[in-house]
Formats: C-alpha cells, sequence, structure tokens
C-alpha cells in the first residue's frame, strides 16, 4: 500500500484519525446525550480492539500519522489501557490522544501515561459542582477536578480543557475558565456548540466566539499563538504572562472545512469523512466477512473521496445531523 493516498477531491491530505471506542458514556450532558434519549449499541456491534487497531493500522499505511481516542467516553470500556499501550505500539503514529471526561482520570491516569499518552483533552464546562451536575446529570465535578490535577502532576503536555459555551447556562463563567490559564499550563478551548443529535440544548443556546472574545478580553490582551503544523481547527491564543493558551473552536462562525485534516471511526465501524454529515460507510461488515488489508484499504480510499467541501448547516434545505455525538466522538 502506498503511503499518503489520503488526500480528497478537494486536495486536503488527510493524516488525522479519531477513534470513538465506545457509545457509551458515564455521564449525560445536555448538549450531547440527555438522560435516555440515546438507545446503546448491542456488544456485538461495536468492533473489538483487534478490529479497531488492525483498521488503525491501515488507516495509518495510507497516511495517518495523528491518533485521537474518543468515546462516548473511552475510560468506560473494558480493557482500554491494554488497547491503549497496543496502539501506541504502532509504527507511523507520531501523536496520540485521548478525549475524556475526566471522571474515571484520578484513578486511571498512571496508566494512561505508563500506556504512552501524553496529550489529553478533558471536558469542563463549568467549575461550580452544583451548575456540572444540571448540565452533566452526575455529582462529579470534584472527582474530574482532582483528576484535572493528576494529569498536571504528572506531566501531560498539552492539557486541553473543553468548554462547550452555552447561553445561560455557563456565559457567566467563561472569564473565570479563562483565568485558569494564568496560572495553568492549560489550553482552555472555548467550543461553539454543535447541532448534531437531538441534545438538550438548542439554538437558543448558541453563543459564539466574537462574543466569548469580548468577555475575556477583559482579563487583558489575547495574543495570537501560531499553528503548528498538526494543529487541529482551533484559533490560538494566549495571555501575556500566562502559562497556557486560550483557544477556539467555531464551526459554525469560522468555517474550517477547507483545511480539515480529519477521518472519524465510530464505535460500530462506521467510516465518517465529516461530523457535520450523517454520511458514512460501514466498514465492520467487510472486516468481519473477511476482506484483505488492501481491500478495506480501497474502500477507505473510495470513501474518502466523499469528503464533503464544507458543512451546510446553514443552509435552510439541509437537514441537522442525526448522528449522536456520543457515538460519533465529537
Ligand atoms: N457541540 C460542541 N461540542 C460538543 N461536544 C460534545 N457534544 C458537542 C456539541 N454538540 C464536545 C464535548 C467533548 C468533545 C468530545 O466534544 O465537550 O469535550
Ligand atoms: Fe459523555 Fe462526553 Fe457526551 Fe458528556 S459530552 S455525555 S462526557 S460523551
Amino acid at each position: 500500500m502506498q503511503a499518503y493516498s489520503l488526500i480528497d477531491r478537494y486536495n486536503r491530505r488527510l493524516n488525522y484519525l479519531r477513534l470513538s471506542i465506545t457509545d457509551r458514556c458515564n455521564l449525560r450532558c445536555i448538549y450531547c446525550m440527555p438522560k435516555g434519549l440515546i438507545p446503546k449499541l448491542p456488544h456485538e456491534e461495536i468492533l473489538t480492539y483487534e478490529e479497531i487497531l488492525r483498521l488503525v493500522r491501515i488507516n495509518v499505511s495510507l497516511g495517518i500519522s495523528k491518533v485521537r481516542v474518543t468515546g462516548g467516553e473511552p475510560l468506560v470500556r473494558k480493557g482500554v489501557f491494554d488497547f491503549l499501550k497496543e496502539l501506541s505500539t504502532i509504527e507511523g503514529i507520531s501523536d496520540i490522544s485521548i478525549t475524556t471526561n475526566g471522571v474515571y482520570l484520578k484513578d486511571h491516569v498512571h496508566r494512561i501515561y505508563d500506556a504512552g499518552i501524553r496529550r489529553i483533552n478533558i471536558s469542563l464546562d463549568t467549575l461550580n459542582p452544583l451548575k456540572y451536575l444540571k448540565i452533566t446529570g452526575q455529582d462529579k465535578f470534584h472527582r474530574v477536578w482532582g483528576g484535572i490535577q493528576a494529569v498536571k502532576e504528572i506531566g501531560f503536555k498539552p492539557i486541553k480543557l473543553n468548554v462547550v459555551a452555552l447561553r445561560a447556562v455557563n456565559d457567566d463563567e467563561l472569564i473565570d475558565m479563562a483565568k485558569l490559564s494564568f496560572e495553568n499550563p492549560f489550553h482552555i478551548r472555548f467550543i461553539e456548540h454543535m447541532p448534531v443529535g437531538t441534545p438538550g440544548a438548542s439554538a437558543e443556546h448558541s453563543l459564539l466566539t466574537p462574543e466569548i472574545k469580548a468577555q475575556i478580553c477583559s482579563l487583558g490582551e489575547l495574543v495570537p499563538v501560531k499553528n503548528a503544523i498538526n494543529d487541529g481547527p482551533a484559533e490560538r491564543y494566549k495571555f501575556k504572562g500566562a502559562q497556557g493558551e486560550i483557544g477556539f473552536i467555531s464551526a459554525l462562525s469560522r468555517h474550517f472545512c477547507h483545511t480539515c485534516n480529519r477521518l472519524r471511526i465510530t464505535a460500530s465501524g462506521q467510516l465518517r469523512t465529516c461530523l457535520l454529515s450523517d454520511d458514512q460507510f460501514d466498514l465492520k461488515g467487510p472486516l468481519r466477512k473477511g476482506c484483505t488489508d488492501t481491500e478495506l484499504a480501497n474502500m477507505i480510499l473510495k470513501t474518502v473521496c466523499r469528503k464533503p467541501s464544507g458543512h451546510h448547516l446553514f443552509c435552510s434545505e439541509s437537514a441537522p445531523v442525526s448522528s449522536h455525538m456520543s457515538s460519533i466522538g465529537g
């Protein structure tokens, strides 16, 4: 197989694979999977670790060099630490990271570190324990905060805190969240809410980056940080003298589709070329029917050709994305 074959019709080179290893989660964030709304996939529908690793190897042979493990909540899946260890032995991956809600971090941070993972994203939308309960359905703020301290102590780098900005939910805390970047090496990343699935947060909660920037500017000048080559869509900044950074992920207010370098594989083995489209290709079926690596590679290449130029969230005729974030992995 030829390296660097993952180039789409718009000349975007896809080198970043997001792997959802489970659709299950121990939280019920209002913008993602509000209570009781999402049926869980039966176990046999979920790819085994062996199947995932095989697909990763094939993708790496095609040019993927950066892998992020997501969920649902990846740390709820049995055997995840051994899986991470195995993943980090795959040659050709220069960057492995994990996105977690942080609930299990405090107890397992060493196991993640020992598996060779150094980059971590933790979801944290509020610093208020009561509000954390309201947003996630679980009284776990202190546990998550303890986990964040643990990753800081052990030396993960970077430590990114994902904040989905929601009007009338956490808009009174954006400044406090941004302030964390002064005394901590955290990258605070404000994420515009995306209309994916059928969650309990809707258009009236929408809060866009320009407004967030205007609020947190009261803390000082936001100095732009140059994006590294492998960086995602975040616009990076730093307050003068701060240890950490501020990032903005503006899927709505600032199109970044033209630079999108991502592919996604869902927990049930669906290959997705765009988070904000329901289009997907089933890899699990062919995988279980005994297709060879070359056949699977060809299917991946064909699917990549279907990657849309951009999302259509602003076109009234296009349907909103109905798949759930918890099964795609954000
Ligand atoms: N819009 C924006 N971000 C979301 N996330 C989950 N659902 C949404 C949504 N609808 C974020 C979570 C998590 C990451 C995986 O995706 O905060 O940090
Ligand atoms: Fe779970 Fe993450 Fe979805 Fe919250 S956003 S319910 S933590 S998968």
